[in-house]
Order: C-alpha cells, then structure tokens, then sequence
C-alpha cells in the first residue's frame, strides 16, 4: 500500500489539475486517498514521486490516472425539460432550415445523456414528419465510461427513473428490454439509435479540438464546468461559444452559470442559453 502524507496528496492533486483540469479541493483530500488505492491496488509503487514518474512515461497509466478521478453520475433525461426544449423549440426551428444538424454533448459520461437526446430527436422527427439528417457527437475524457457508453446496455431499477411520457409511449421504438424482475430492467439502446451518435475522446482542455467554428446547432455541456476551476469553465465556455453557430442553443447543468462571459446571449431561464451575434 503507497504511504500518502500530505505533500503526497498534493503531488496527486496537482498532476489530476494537470491531466484534466478537475479541480479537487482540499476537504476532498480522503476521495483521493480512495481513488489512489484503488488504482493502485495491484501495483507496487513504493511513494508518490515513483507513481507520479510512471504516469509520466505511460500514457496508458496516465489514462487509467485520470479515468479514476473522474466522477461519472448521470442519468437518462436528466434535467428532462431540456429534451423538452429541444423537442419543442429548438428542433421544429431546426428542421424548417432543410438541413443537417449538429450537436455536441461534451461530458457524455456513459451514454445516458447522448441517447436521450437521440430518443428525442428520433421522436421529433417522426411528430413533425422531418426526414432531416441528425448527428450527435458525444465525448469525453475518461475512455472507461466510453465504452459503456459504445456498448449502449444498462440496467436500471425502472421505478427510479422519471422520463418524459412520450418516451414511455415510444419506449419500444428506442430500446429492446428485458425485466429480470419489477426492479431490475435491462435496458439495450437500438441500432438506429446508435447510428446517430459518434462517441469520441476529448479532453476539454485540449489545445484544439477537432471541429470546425460554429459546427454544431445545440451544445450539450452539463455537470462537468463544476468539477473546473471559475477560469477554466470560462476558457471551455467561450471555446464551446466559438463552435455554436449563432442562434444555437447551449444547455449547463443546473448548479452551472455563464458567468461574465462577453458573448452575446439570449437566456432562457433552466440553464438555457441562445447565442446571439
Ligand atoms: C458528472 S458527469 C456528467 C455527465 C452528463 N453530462 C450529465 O449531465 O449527466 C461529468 C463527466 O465529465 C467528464 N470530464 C471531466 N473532466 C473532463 C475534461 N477535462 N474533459 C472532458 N470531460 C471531462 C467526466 O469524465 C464525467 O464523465
């Protein structure tokens, strides 16, 4: 077991700011202490300076480092008036336009968020008869939860989750299901719904990213500017501002804010932003 005093802890701490930008504040000095065994219980570093000199050398290591200080929670529709949002206002615009749309959902964890925004986009193109092409790209940092995410299978105790109605009434349409018993549902996310989605690895600190300026029409960016720093969700909002065309639609997690960005927006209330000129 790797000995951690307190320099130890805030080597780790600085080399997770360094890897990912996560932020882990000093209180949380017992979640890194968790977090370290596990990912080193079948090693045997001797000290701190040893681990932190084979993460620098190991990309692979690197990456199991910083896939273990991620914190993943997420859910299918959560925040569920922004699939309302989409399905009611921002689609319908969209289609009228005849032609292709874009989105991006920059912290897509394991995948819940990324489908329910297919589930909805599938359902408003079959309610406002478009035949527009869709295309979702989902990305995240941490390549354990993208490959949950790729394989599209979850188990869920359906008496915990609130969906939309209409995504009751569709349910079929989006997922093959088993029931193992009234708690335990395993859920498998169809084909076609796969088919709109790219999942890809991108940390959002990256130098550049691999899209063009004002690619997509609505960005997805919730429940991960909480985990950074005041001037790094500043940086990453006015990148992910320059990919949004003007009048696409930016959707925060609900304890997230633009703060005094100088982008011109319209704000919609519920953590829903249009940019504007
Ligand atoms: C709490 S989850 C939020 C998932 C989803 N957006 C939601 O709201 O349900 C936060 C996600 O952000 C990802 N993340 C953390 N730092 C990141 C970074 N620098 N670049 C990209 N993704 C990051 C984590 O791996 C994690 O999957």
């Amino acid at each position: 077991m790797l000995e951690l005093n307190e320099r130890g802890l805030n080597l780790l701490q600085n080399k997770i700011y360094e890897l990912s930008r996560i932020h882990i504040v000093d209180s949380k000095m017992a979640m890194i202490k968790n977090r370290i065994a596990k990912l080193t219980k079948d090693m045997d570093y001797s000290n701190i300076e040893e681990l932190l000199k084979a993460i620098d050398k190991d990309k692979k290591l690197a990456q199991e480092f910083i896939n273990v200080f991620t914190t993943n929670k997420t859910d299918f529709f959560r925040e569920s008036f922004h699939f309302e949002d989409l399905l009611d206002r921002v689609l319908p615009s969209l289609f009228a336009k005849n032609r292709p749309i874009k989105i991006f959902c920059c912290a897509s964890s394991t995948g819940q968020e990324p489908y329910s925004i297919a589930c909805t986009a599938l359902y408003a193109k079959k309610i406002y008869n478009s035949g527009a092409k869709i295309e979702i790209t989902a990305t995240d940092i941490d390549t354990e939860v993208l490959q949950i995410a790729k394989s599209g299978k979850y188990t869920l105790n359906p008496n915990l989750e609130k969906w939309p109605e209409w995504v009751y009434d569709e349910i079929n349409e989006f997922f093959d299901i088993q029931d193992e018993n009234p708690q335990v549902r395993h859920l498998s996310v169809k084909q076609k719904l796969k088919e709109m989605i790219t999942f890809r690895q991108l940390n959002l600190f990256n130098k550049t990213y691999p899209f063009l300026s004002q690619d997509f029409d609505v960005i997805f960016c919730r429940n991960v500017l909480i985990y950074f720093k005041k001037n790094d969700q500043m940086e990453i909002l006015s990148r992910l501002f320059g990919l949004l065309k003007i009048n696409g639609t930016l959707y925060l997690g609900h304890s997230e804010g633009l703060y005094d960005l100088d982008v011109e927006t319209e704000k919609l209330g519920r953590k829903i932003f249009i940019k504007k000129a």
